[in-house]
């Protein structure tokens, strides 16, 4: 193995372990996919469907349990995050934040959230002096992350960020520099790696169970509603999305190519598509593909679309074996076999419990000053990546990185 490959892998691993990581000062790339001319703001949307509120408020917790101030009620955070704190042991909802004052009543109602703890946009930097409250865990759509999680610094608390982190590397960096001056923890919410399948994945690859890996291909596939507009579906507005499937999905084949070969790429190559005359896609691309050569030669094809039957799928060929993930990054469901010398199919219990196991993991972080297995410097890496893909496809020739992901001139 080459110096080069030993110091990409090297940087994987410190991806995994926030004081390892020390920010370079050079100003990152300007993203292409950040310009986007208008900064939005938040603003309060209707309750989604299939929402169900739990008929009885849940247990108060132990007394060193960490207070969350959940920020947007969306869907992700009404169907999946806020009903999984119930299952972890140190985590609370102590606050919300909502622009939508009757959807603030009726969730914090049910969830028996004091009304003096439920904040609009407009009192969101008031956070700072509710004691209750520890971390904030930030729901809301991509392009507010880095806003949101500066100012919850500047109020002294904790942050847990959705995924992707933000729009660009410049922003990413503002995030980890503002936790660094505050002295505060930021995580980002990369649930995968709480997931039983997929760690036992990361587990395999790492002991070689298909031997030395030749390709890692990955499907992250959907088809946007053809009448959706970026008007009224966020994913589809620049401004608050970037480019579009592979921030919102995308990602996650991105990420499994990295924990899975354990290394970072020397260089990539990518293509975008956007059709003309489809008013889903006036902002963002329909599709992305991309190539990722690793040093020890083994090959990443990344597809990711809002416009395709859907997939989500990971296959890694080695060179004694093959790993089958589908689906491999979802909330429950997943399928692993691993064929070759050793075949087997996985069953590794009930995929929900990575909700609860991120929590845990940030509420340890908190309490104990423990590791955050998916620190802010794991999500400034994959935008960093993002980044090279767009700017590959945009000059049509390879990417040259650098081992933290920054793009060699
Ligand atoms: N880790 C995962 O598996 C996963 C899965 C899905 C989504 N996510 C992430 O979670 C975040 C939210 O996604 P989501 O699917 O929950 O989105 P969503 O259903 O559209 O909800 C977003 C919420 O953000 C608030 N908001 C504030 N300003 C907004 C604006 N200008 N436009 C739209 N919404 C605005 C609204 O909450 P109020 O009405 O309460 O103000 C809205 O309900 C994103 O970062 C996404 O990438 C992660």
């Amino acid at each position: 193995m080459s110096g080069t490959s030993l110091t990409r892998r090297r940087f994987i691993e410190l991806g995994r372990h926030t004081a390892a990581v020390t920010l370079a000062a050079a100003a990152a790339p300007a993203s292409v996919f950040a310009q986007v001319g208008r900064q939005e703001t938040a603003r309060g949307r209707p309750m989604p469907d299939d929402v169900s509120l739990p008929s009885t408020p849940p247990r108060s917790k132990r007394p060193d349990s960490v207070g969350y101030a959940i920020v947007g009620l969306g869907n992700y955070a009404l169907n999946q995050m806020m009903p999984r704190f119930s299952q972890s042991a140190r985590s609370h909802m102590a606050a919300l934040v909502s622009g939508n004052p009757e959807k603030l009543r009726r969730v914090g109602d049910a969830y028996g959230v004091p009304a003096d703890a439920r904040y609009s946009y407009e009192q969101y930097d008031r956070i700072g002096t509710d004691r209750r409250i520890d971390a904030v865990y930030i729901v809301l759509p991509t392009g507010l992350h880095a806003d949101y999680t500066v100012r919850a610094f500047a109020a002294g608390k904790h942050v847990l960020c959705e995924k992707p982190m933000a729009l660009s590397s410049a922003d990413c960096e503002r995030m980890i520099a503002a936790g660094r001056r505050a002295n505060r923890r930021l995580m980002i919410a990369y649930r995968v790696h709480f997931e039983p399948h997929n760690i036992e994945a990361m587990a395999l690859m790492r002991r070689r169970a298909a031997g030395n890996i030749r390709f890692v291909r990955t499907e992250q596939l959907s088809r946007t509603d053809p009448s959706s507009t970026p008007a009224e579906n966020w994913r589809l507005d620049k401004a608050l999305a970037g480019g579009g499937p592979l921030e919102d999905y995308g990602i996650y084949g991105l990420q499994a190519a990295l924990y899975l070969t354990n290394e970072m790429p020397e260089s990539i190559t990518a293509v975008t598509f956007r059709p003309a005359n489809d008013p889903r896609f006036a902002q963002v691309f329909a599709s992305v593909a991309s190539q990722l050569r690793f040093p020890s030669g083994a090959i990443g094809q990344l597809m990711t679309s809002y416009d395709s039957s859907g997939a989500n799928l990971v296959h890694v060929r080695g060179d004694t074996g093959a790993l089958i993930m589908d689906p491999a990054t979802g909330y429950k469901g997943h399928n692993m076999r691993l064929e070759g010398r050793e075949r087997r199919d996985f069953s590794l219990g009930d995929p929900t419990v990575q909700f609860a196991g991120q929590l845990d993991n940030f509420s340890d972080a908190i309490r104990d000053g423990s590791t955050i297995r998916t620190p802010g410097e794991m999500g400034l890496r994959d935008i960093r990546l993002m980044e090279a893909i767009y700017a590959a496809a945009e000059t049509g020739r390879a990417v040259r990185l650098s081992p933290d992901g920054r793009m060699l001139r």
